[in-house]
């Protein structure tokens, strides 16, 4: 740790474009054996691409790189094995259909003296590895039946199951709830204990404090500071990020007492495998609020916003939903959207987006339809409808024709987010909003619900933030084990009650 260590990588002079974009310019970077260092950087500012040249994902244009002191040369990601590198990717890249071990193991099953696949071998040393970072799976289940938390953290055992001495670390965290955040930065401790180099990239202020020794922010490609653990506040950094004095502003309850626009009483749905279906859950929205739904993870936030907007296929057996005064039976995402409710799904790649459409088709999806109705000729009528959007949004893209798979991931968010809004719907369902969305921007999207919820817009926000449900909702209704437990009045209750609460620690 600190300057004693030695220095595991050495990057000198990086430099990538894509086509006409340029994504990094001659960046320096230099990572110690068992220190954990923080890239940080607006979303777009270069972070993946940095990551993904030293992982061999990306040829980088320029520069040169070092590992262990010794040039090496980073064509491909056998090469970056090769140097002990692994890496734990922004956006999940695992196999759906196959197993958890089968993805932990994937190119590289142990084999039988007979030459085939040692299933035993693989379940057991999977086992060890799931166990070893405090996560409670079975091995053989198939990764399509996971939540994103749940795949979020195969992917990590993944990659410690490689055994590297150099680990990327591209936004672990996302999608994990305070425990399982906790459970991972012991597991860093550890191997930074080893000797292990961690690159970790993160958009969540307070855990950069926590597990940062050193951090290197970047800016358009370039590195514009660098802090060290003792100099680094997120004040200080979000500054370094954005190029000016950030307010880390969240918008004040609004107390709002607009009609119920949603209310859910006892909502039972039939138990499926590998779900936490909603077992008892109760909750109101008017217009003009903000509400929350804390809770560890599978808890069943994600599973009760897919029921409320028909989009899981699940059953209602019990208890009763009514939407803007009139009992409502979810059926199909289409009819909810038409009944005036708008979702953003916690996985933008599976629900969310047309990874290889482009950012105006992606934008104007949801209401192809009206336009259609108005008689306007879509294709001028969609660029000016999602060139606005994106310039309210602040989306950082290159071209409107670009596909939105070439945008950054923050970014990609945004285009989500932005369509649900152009929707002008009466319930705003949101699972995960500001998930790998960077610090400028999330007060931005803070702005945008705020706005929302003044023009009469019911919000129900699904996070595993306390920080965030704390300082953006009116209240939070704590949901455990699929029922809601417990509700908090944020005007009175903060973090600590909220996370006691998602624990169990109060009944
Ligand atoms: N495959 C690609 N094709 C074209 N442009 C790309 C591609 N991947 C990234 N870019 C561009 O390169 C720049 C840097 O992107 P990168 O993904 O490295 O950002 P990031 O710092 O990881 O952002 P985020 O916080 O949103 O994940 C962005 O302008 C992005 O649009
Ligand atoms: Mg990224």
């Amino acid at each position: 740790m600190g300057d004693g260590g030695v220095a595991l990588v050495e990057l000198a002079g990086a430099g990538k474009s894509y086509g006409g974009v340029r994504a990094l310019r001659a960046v320096d970077l230099t990572v110690r054996a068992g220190e954990v260092h923080a890239l940080l950087g607006e979303n777009g500012a270069g972070k993946s691409t940095l990551l993904k040249i030293l992982s061999g994902e990306v040829t980088a244009g320029e520069g040169a790189i070092r590992i262990g002191g010794e040039a090496v040369r980073i064509a491909h990601p056998a090469d970056a094995r090769r140097a002990g590198i692994a890496m734990i990717h922004q956006e999940l890249d695992l196999v759906p259909a196959l197993s958890v071990a089968e993805n932990v193991f994937l190119g590289r099953e142990p084999h039988t003296r007979a030459g085939t696949v040692d299933r035993r071998r693989m379940l057991a040393q999977t086992r060890e590895v799931l166990e070893r970072s405090g996560v409670d799976l079975d091995p053989r289940t198939p990764v399509e039946r996971l939540r994103t938390g749940e795949q979020q953290l195969v992917t990590i055992a993944k990659a410690l199951s490689l055994h590297a001495r150099i680990l990327l670390m591209d936004e672990p965290t996302s999608a994990l709830s305070p425990r399982e955040v906790e459970r991972l930065f012991t597991v860093i401790d550890q191997l930074r204990a080893d000797g292990v180099a961690i690159v970790y990239v993160s958009h969540r202020m307070d855990e950069i404090g926590r597990v940062a020794d050193r951090a290197t922010v970047l800016r358009n490609g370039e590195v514009v500071a660098e802090f060290s653990a003792a100099e680094l506040t997120a004040a200080r950094a979000a500054e370094a990020m954005v190029g000016r004095p950030v307010h880390l502003m969240f918008r004040a309850a609004s107390g709002a007492d607009g009609d119920e626009v949603l209310r859910v009483s006892d909502l039972v749905v039939r138990p499926r495998t590998g779900r936490r279906e909603p077992d008892g859950i109760s909750l109101t929205v008017r217009a003009g609020e903000i509400v929350g739904v804390a809770g560890l993870l599978g808890a069943g936030r994600t599973e009760l916003l897919e029921t409320l907007y028909g989009a899981s296929g699940s059953k209602v057996i019990g208890g009763r939903i009514f939407f803007r005064g009139k009992e409502f039976r979810p059926r199909s995402p289409r009819s909810s959207l038409r009944a005036g409710m708008a979702f953003v799904p916690e996985d933008r790649r599976i629900a969310g987006l047309a990874l290889d459409h482009s950012v105006v088709a992606n934008t104007v999806l949801s209401i192809v339809d009206r336009l259609a109705r108005f008689g306007l000729v879509p294709g001028r009528r969609e660029r000016a409808v999602a060139e606005g959007e994106t310039r309210r949004l602040g989306v950082k893209h290159s071209s409107l024709t670009d596909p939105v798979g070439a945008l950054s991931g923050g970014n990609q968010q945004k285009v989500v987010l932005g369509r649900a809004l152009l929707t002008e719907p009466a319930l705003l369902l949101l699972d995960e909003p500001t998930r790998g969305v960077d610090v400028g921007a999330k007060a931005e999207i803070y702005r945008l619900l705020g706005e929302a919820a003044r023009a009469g817009v019911g919000v129900l926000l699904a996070s595993s933030e306390p920080a965030e449900l704390v300082g953006v909702c009116d209240r939070v209704v704590v949901v455990r084990g699929g029922r809601s437990v417990h509700e908090l009045d944020t005007a009175s209750a903060g973090e600590a009650e909220l996370l006691a609460a998602s624990m169990g620690d109060v009944r």
